[in-house]
């Protein structure tokens, strides 16, 4: 697939199979996301990956999406290291960058992952959970895996309602 179909072909995806994901994969795509440009290439994140089932199952009681968290094989969270922090805005702009080059990487090699956000409500508990030091602050959680079936069709807004201003 070239770049651009990558990029409207990848979908959010929640239920995942029984298939595991190889820690070089993993390793693969966190690599993706540490390629990701930052503000004075301070690169401000750090990744926690999630595989036990115990821990898993911790973690899912922390969301409402308790279900994709069960079903995932791997959950990477993604932490703003806030001691390596300069600009609040740049640097969650970066982190987002980051999370998408790792989200087009999972699709590019067949995986499957959904970014979630609304686990930040109880983002110091994840952090206590897996024993990050303080100044780790989380950004969000990707749920990863093979996918089971396919994502949501996928729907935007019509292009010329994004543009207000070309001259
Ligand atoms: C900042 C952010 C937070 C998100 N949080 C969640 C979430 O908590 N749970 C979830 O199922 N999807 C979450 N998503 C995925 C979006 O729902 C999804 O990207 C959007 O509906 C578009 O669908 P698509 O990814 O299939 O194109 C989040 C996406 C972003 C960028």
């Amino acid at each position: 697939m070239n770049l651009f179909e990558l990029i409207k072909t990848r979908r959010s995806i929640r239920r995942f199979t029984e298939e595991p994901v190889s820690d070089e994969l993993i390793n693969k795509i966190i690599e993706a996301g540490t390629w990701a440009p930052s503000g004075k290439n301070n690169q401000p994140w750090k990744f926690a990956i999630i595989k036990d089932k115990d821990l898993k199952a911790q973690v899912s009681e922390l969301t409402h999406y308790a279900k994709c968290v069960l079903s995932a094989h791997a959950l990477i969270a993604v932490f703003l290291d806030n001691s390596a922090s300069y600009h609040t805005i740049k640097d969650a702009q970066a982190i987002g960058s980051c999370l998408q080059n790792m989200l087009l990487t999972i699709h590019d090699e067949g995986l499957g992952a959904v970014w979630l956000g609304e686990i930040l409500k109880n983002g110091d508990k994840v952090r206590e959970l897996i024993n990050g030091s303080a100044d780790l602050e989380l950004m969000a959680v990707i749920a990863l895996g093979y996918p089971a079936g396919k994502g949501g069709k996928g729907s935007r807004n019509k292009f010329d309602q994004a543009i207000f201003f070309r001259k």
